[in-house]
């Protein structure tokens, strides 16, 4: 057999159907000299004996290793400039008590954005000084069970949101750690609904002159432009940046600096999701600094801290090369020791928020193959076969290709097989055609019902977007470390789908 017409440009047919690419898969796992697919010596059809399937499997030497990595890599990249990174973890790309209580113990903080999330994080005796809280909406309670819990910073979002929670600090007789979430006008590559410092989005303080109807009117007296000049990540032009003091973030420094019940501690940005060069972090970076510099123009105020949010990419498939942290914090330390120079600023204590690559690497689902069925698609040459592969979960615990187009690979995981690759199609259980989990991959020709098939790099945005429907319990997590695994979040039974239920 040779390439399927089916199958994208970026997907080769394989050497080997059975090979793993180490880049999307936990650094545990690895084949047994009988083919099966193992976690830190255990092999799947164990795991799924004994927990079940659907099943996210993590590997938590792995994503305790990656959460050092980045600490110990933007620390060593840093430390001439500014000591060291503060690192907080995302804990929307995955979270659970026990995470909390990894990254806390690798030397992370943790970046929450809900209610909700600062209550795992409470659970988990995470100290409330390494905890921040995000969101574009935050509650009035939300506010209050923060600063109640002596939270390190709010990353406050818009002017409306800076006033509530100085109210609420009021309040309670408090000072708020405030943090301002701006929008560097950067548009990075990469999906649509995860890209968020371009200006036409919900996110964010714009840097931009005029951006809002609520900024406050420039009095004359420009102090320069906020951000400089260049273009966007993607070649568009940036924002025209005008008088410092016209732009919805000059106008939240001058009200936070202004209240007594606010400690503005410094500035934050996050450009997107997913996002492989390096261009559009430097670009925003170089333009928060910017921001600084205008702010000590104007107010005659260093602002100590700069956070440039998270956003890097993973390897999903054979399409994407991520780059090393190393990497990244080199050409970021770069960046922000020459701007900083550039504007004779002192370099502000940095923090970054990667979730995804800390998390995502760290596991794979592993679901049980049912019904197949082959298709014949006509073609430019004449017509292909495309394989269908059903498995046991589907959009339910795994949201990504139906919400972004997101592509993912499988392997067969119970066995190896020296049966021909056909271009398959890796489908749910759930009632829409769009139940995609791996829109295209090369499986063996041989997959059955009761094979295990094993999906990597499921660790992020995936159990955290997991959802009930059609009455589907979301899967178990089980974490493996030191060989051996246990569940970290249990699966949900028929009783936990109905309990909420007021019917008799
Ligand atoms: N900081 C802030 C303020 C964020 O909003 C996010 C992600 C992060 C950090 C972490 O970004 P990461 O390093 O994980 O890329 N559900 C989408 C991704 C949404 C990202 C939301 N914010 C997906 O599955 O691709």
């Amino acid at each position: 057999m040779a390439a399927s017409e089916l199958a994208p440009d970026w997907l080769a047919y394989p050497g080997d159907v059975n090979a793993l690419r180490p880049a999307e898969w936990a650094a545990g796992v690895d084949r047994a000299r009988d083919g099966e697919l193992t976690v830190q010596g255990l092999p799947v059809t164990a795991l799924a004996k004994e927990f079940g399937t659907p099943l996210f499997v993590l590997d938590e030497d792995d994503f305790r290793a990656r959460a050092r990595g980045f600490k110990e890599a933007f620390d060593e990249a840093f430390a001439p400039l500014c000591g060291g990174v503060d690192v907080y973890y995302a804990g929307k790309a995955f979270l659970s008590i026990e995470v909390a209580r990894w990254v806390t113990e690798e030397g992370l903080r943790l970046d929450t954005c809900s209610g909700g999330e600062l209550a795992v994080a409470r659970r988990a005796g995470v100290p409330p000084r390494n905890l921040g809280l995000h969101g574009n909406n935050k509650s009035v309670a939300e506010i209050e069970a923060a600063l109640e819990l002596g939270i390190g910073r709010i990353v406050v979002d818009s002017l409306d949101e800076l006033g509530r929670v100085a109210a609420v600090a009021a309040r309670l007789g408090r000072t708020a750690p405030v943090m301002l979430r701006l929008t560097p006008g950067v548009h990075a590559h990469t999906h649509e609904f995860i890209a968020t410092a371009h200006e036409d989005q919900k996110f964010g303080l714009s840097l931009a002159a005029g951006a809002a109807d609520d900024a406050a009117a420039g009095e004359g007296a420009p102090a320069g432009g906020a951000g400089g000049a260049g273009t966007g990540a993607d070649g568009s032009a940036p924002p025209s940046w005008g008088p410092f003091d016209a732009s919805p973030a000059a106008a939240a420094v001058a009200r936070a600096l202004a209240d007594p019940a606010l400690e503005l501690l410094g500035v934050h940005c996050h450009i997107g999701s997913q996002i492989f060069e390096a261009e559009g972090f430097n670009l925003a970076a170089e333009r928060l600094i910017g921001f600084l510099a205008a702010v000590r123009a104007h107010h005659g105020v260093e602002l100590g801290e700069l956070d440039l949010g998270g956003g890097y990419g993973i390897a999903y498939t054979a399409e994407d090369a991520p780059r090393p942290p190393a990497e990244l914090a080199a050409s970021m330390a770069d960046v922000v020791r020459a701007a900083t120079a550039r504007h004779g600023l002192a370099v502000p204590r940095i923090s970054i928020e990667p979730g995804r690559a800390i998390a995502g690497p760290s596991t794979f689902t592993l679901y049980e193959a049912g019904v197949r069925k082959t298709v014949t698609v006509d073609t430019d040459s004449g017509t292909a076969r495309r394989r269908y592969v059903s498995v046991d979960g589907g959009m339910s615990d795994n949201a990504r290709p139906v919400l972004y187009d997101a592509d993912y690979t499988a392997v067969l995981a119970s066995r190896v097989t020296d049966a021909e690759p056909i271009i398959s199609r890796v489908v749910g259980k759930h009632c829409e055609s769009g139940d995609i989990v791996v829109r295209n991959v090369y499986l063996p020709e041989d997959v059955a019902a009761g094979d295990l098939l094993a999906v990597p790099a499921t660790g992020a945005y995936c159990w955290a977007l997991s959802s009930n429907y059609n009455y589907l319990g979301r899967p178990a997590v089980v974490a493996v470390r030191g060989g051996a695994a246990r569940t970290i979040i249990r699966r949900e039974t028929e009783d936990d789908l109905l309990a909420r239920d007021m019917g008799a």
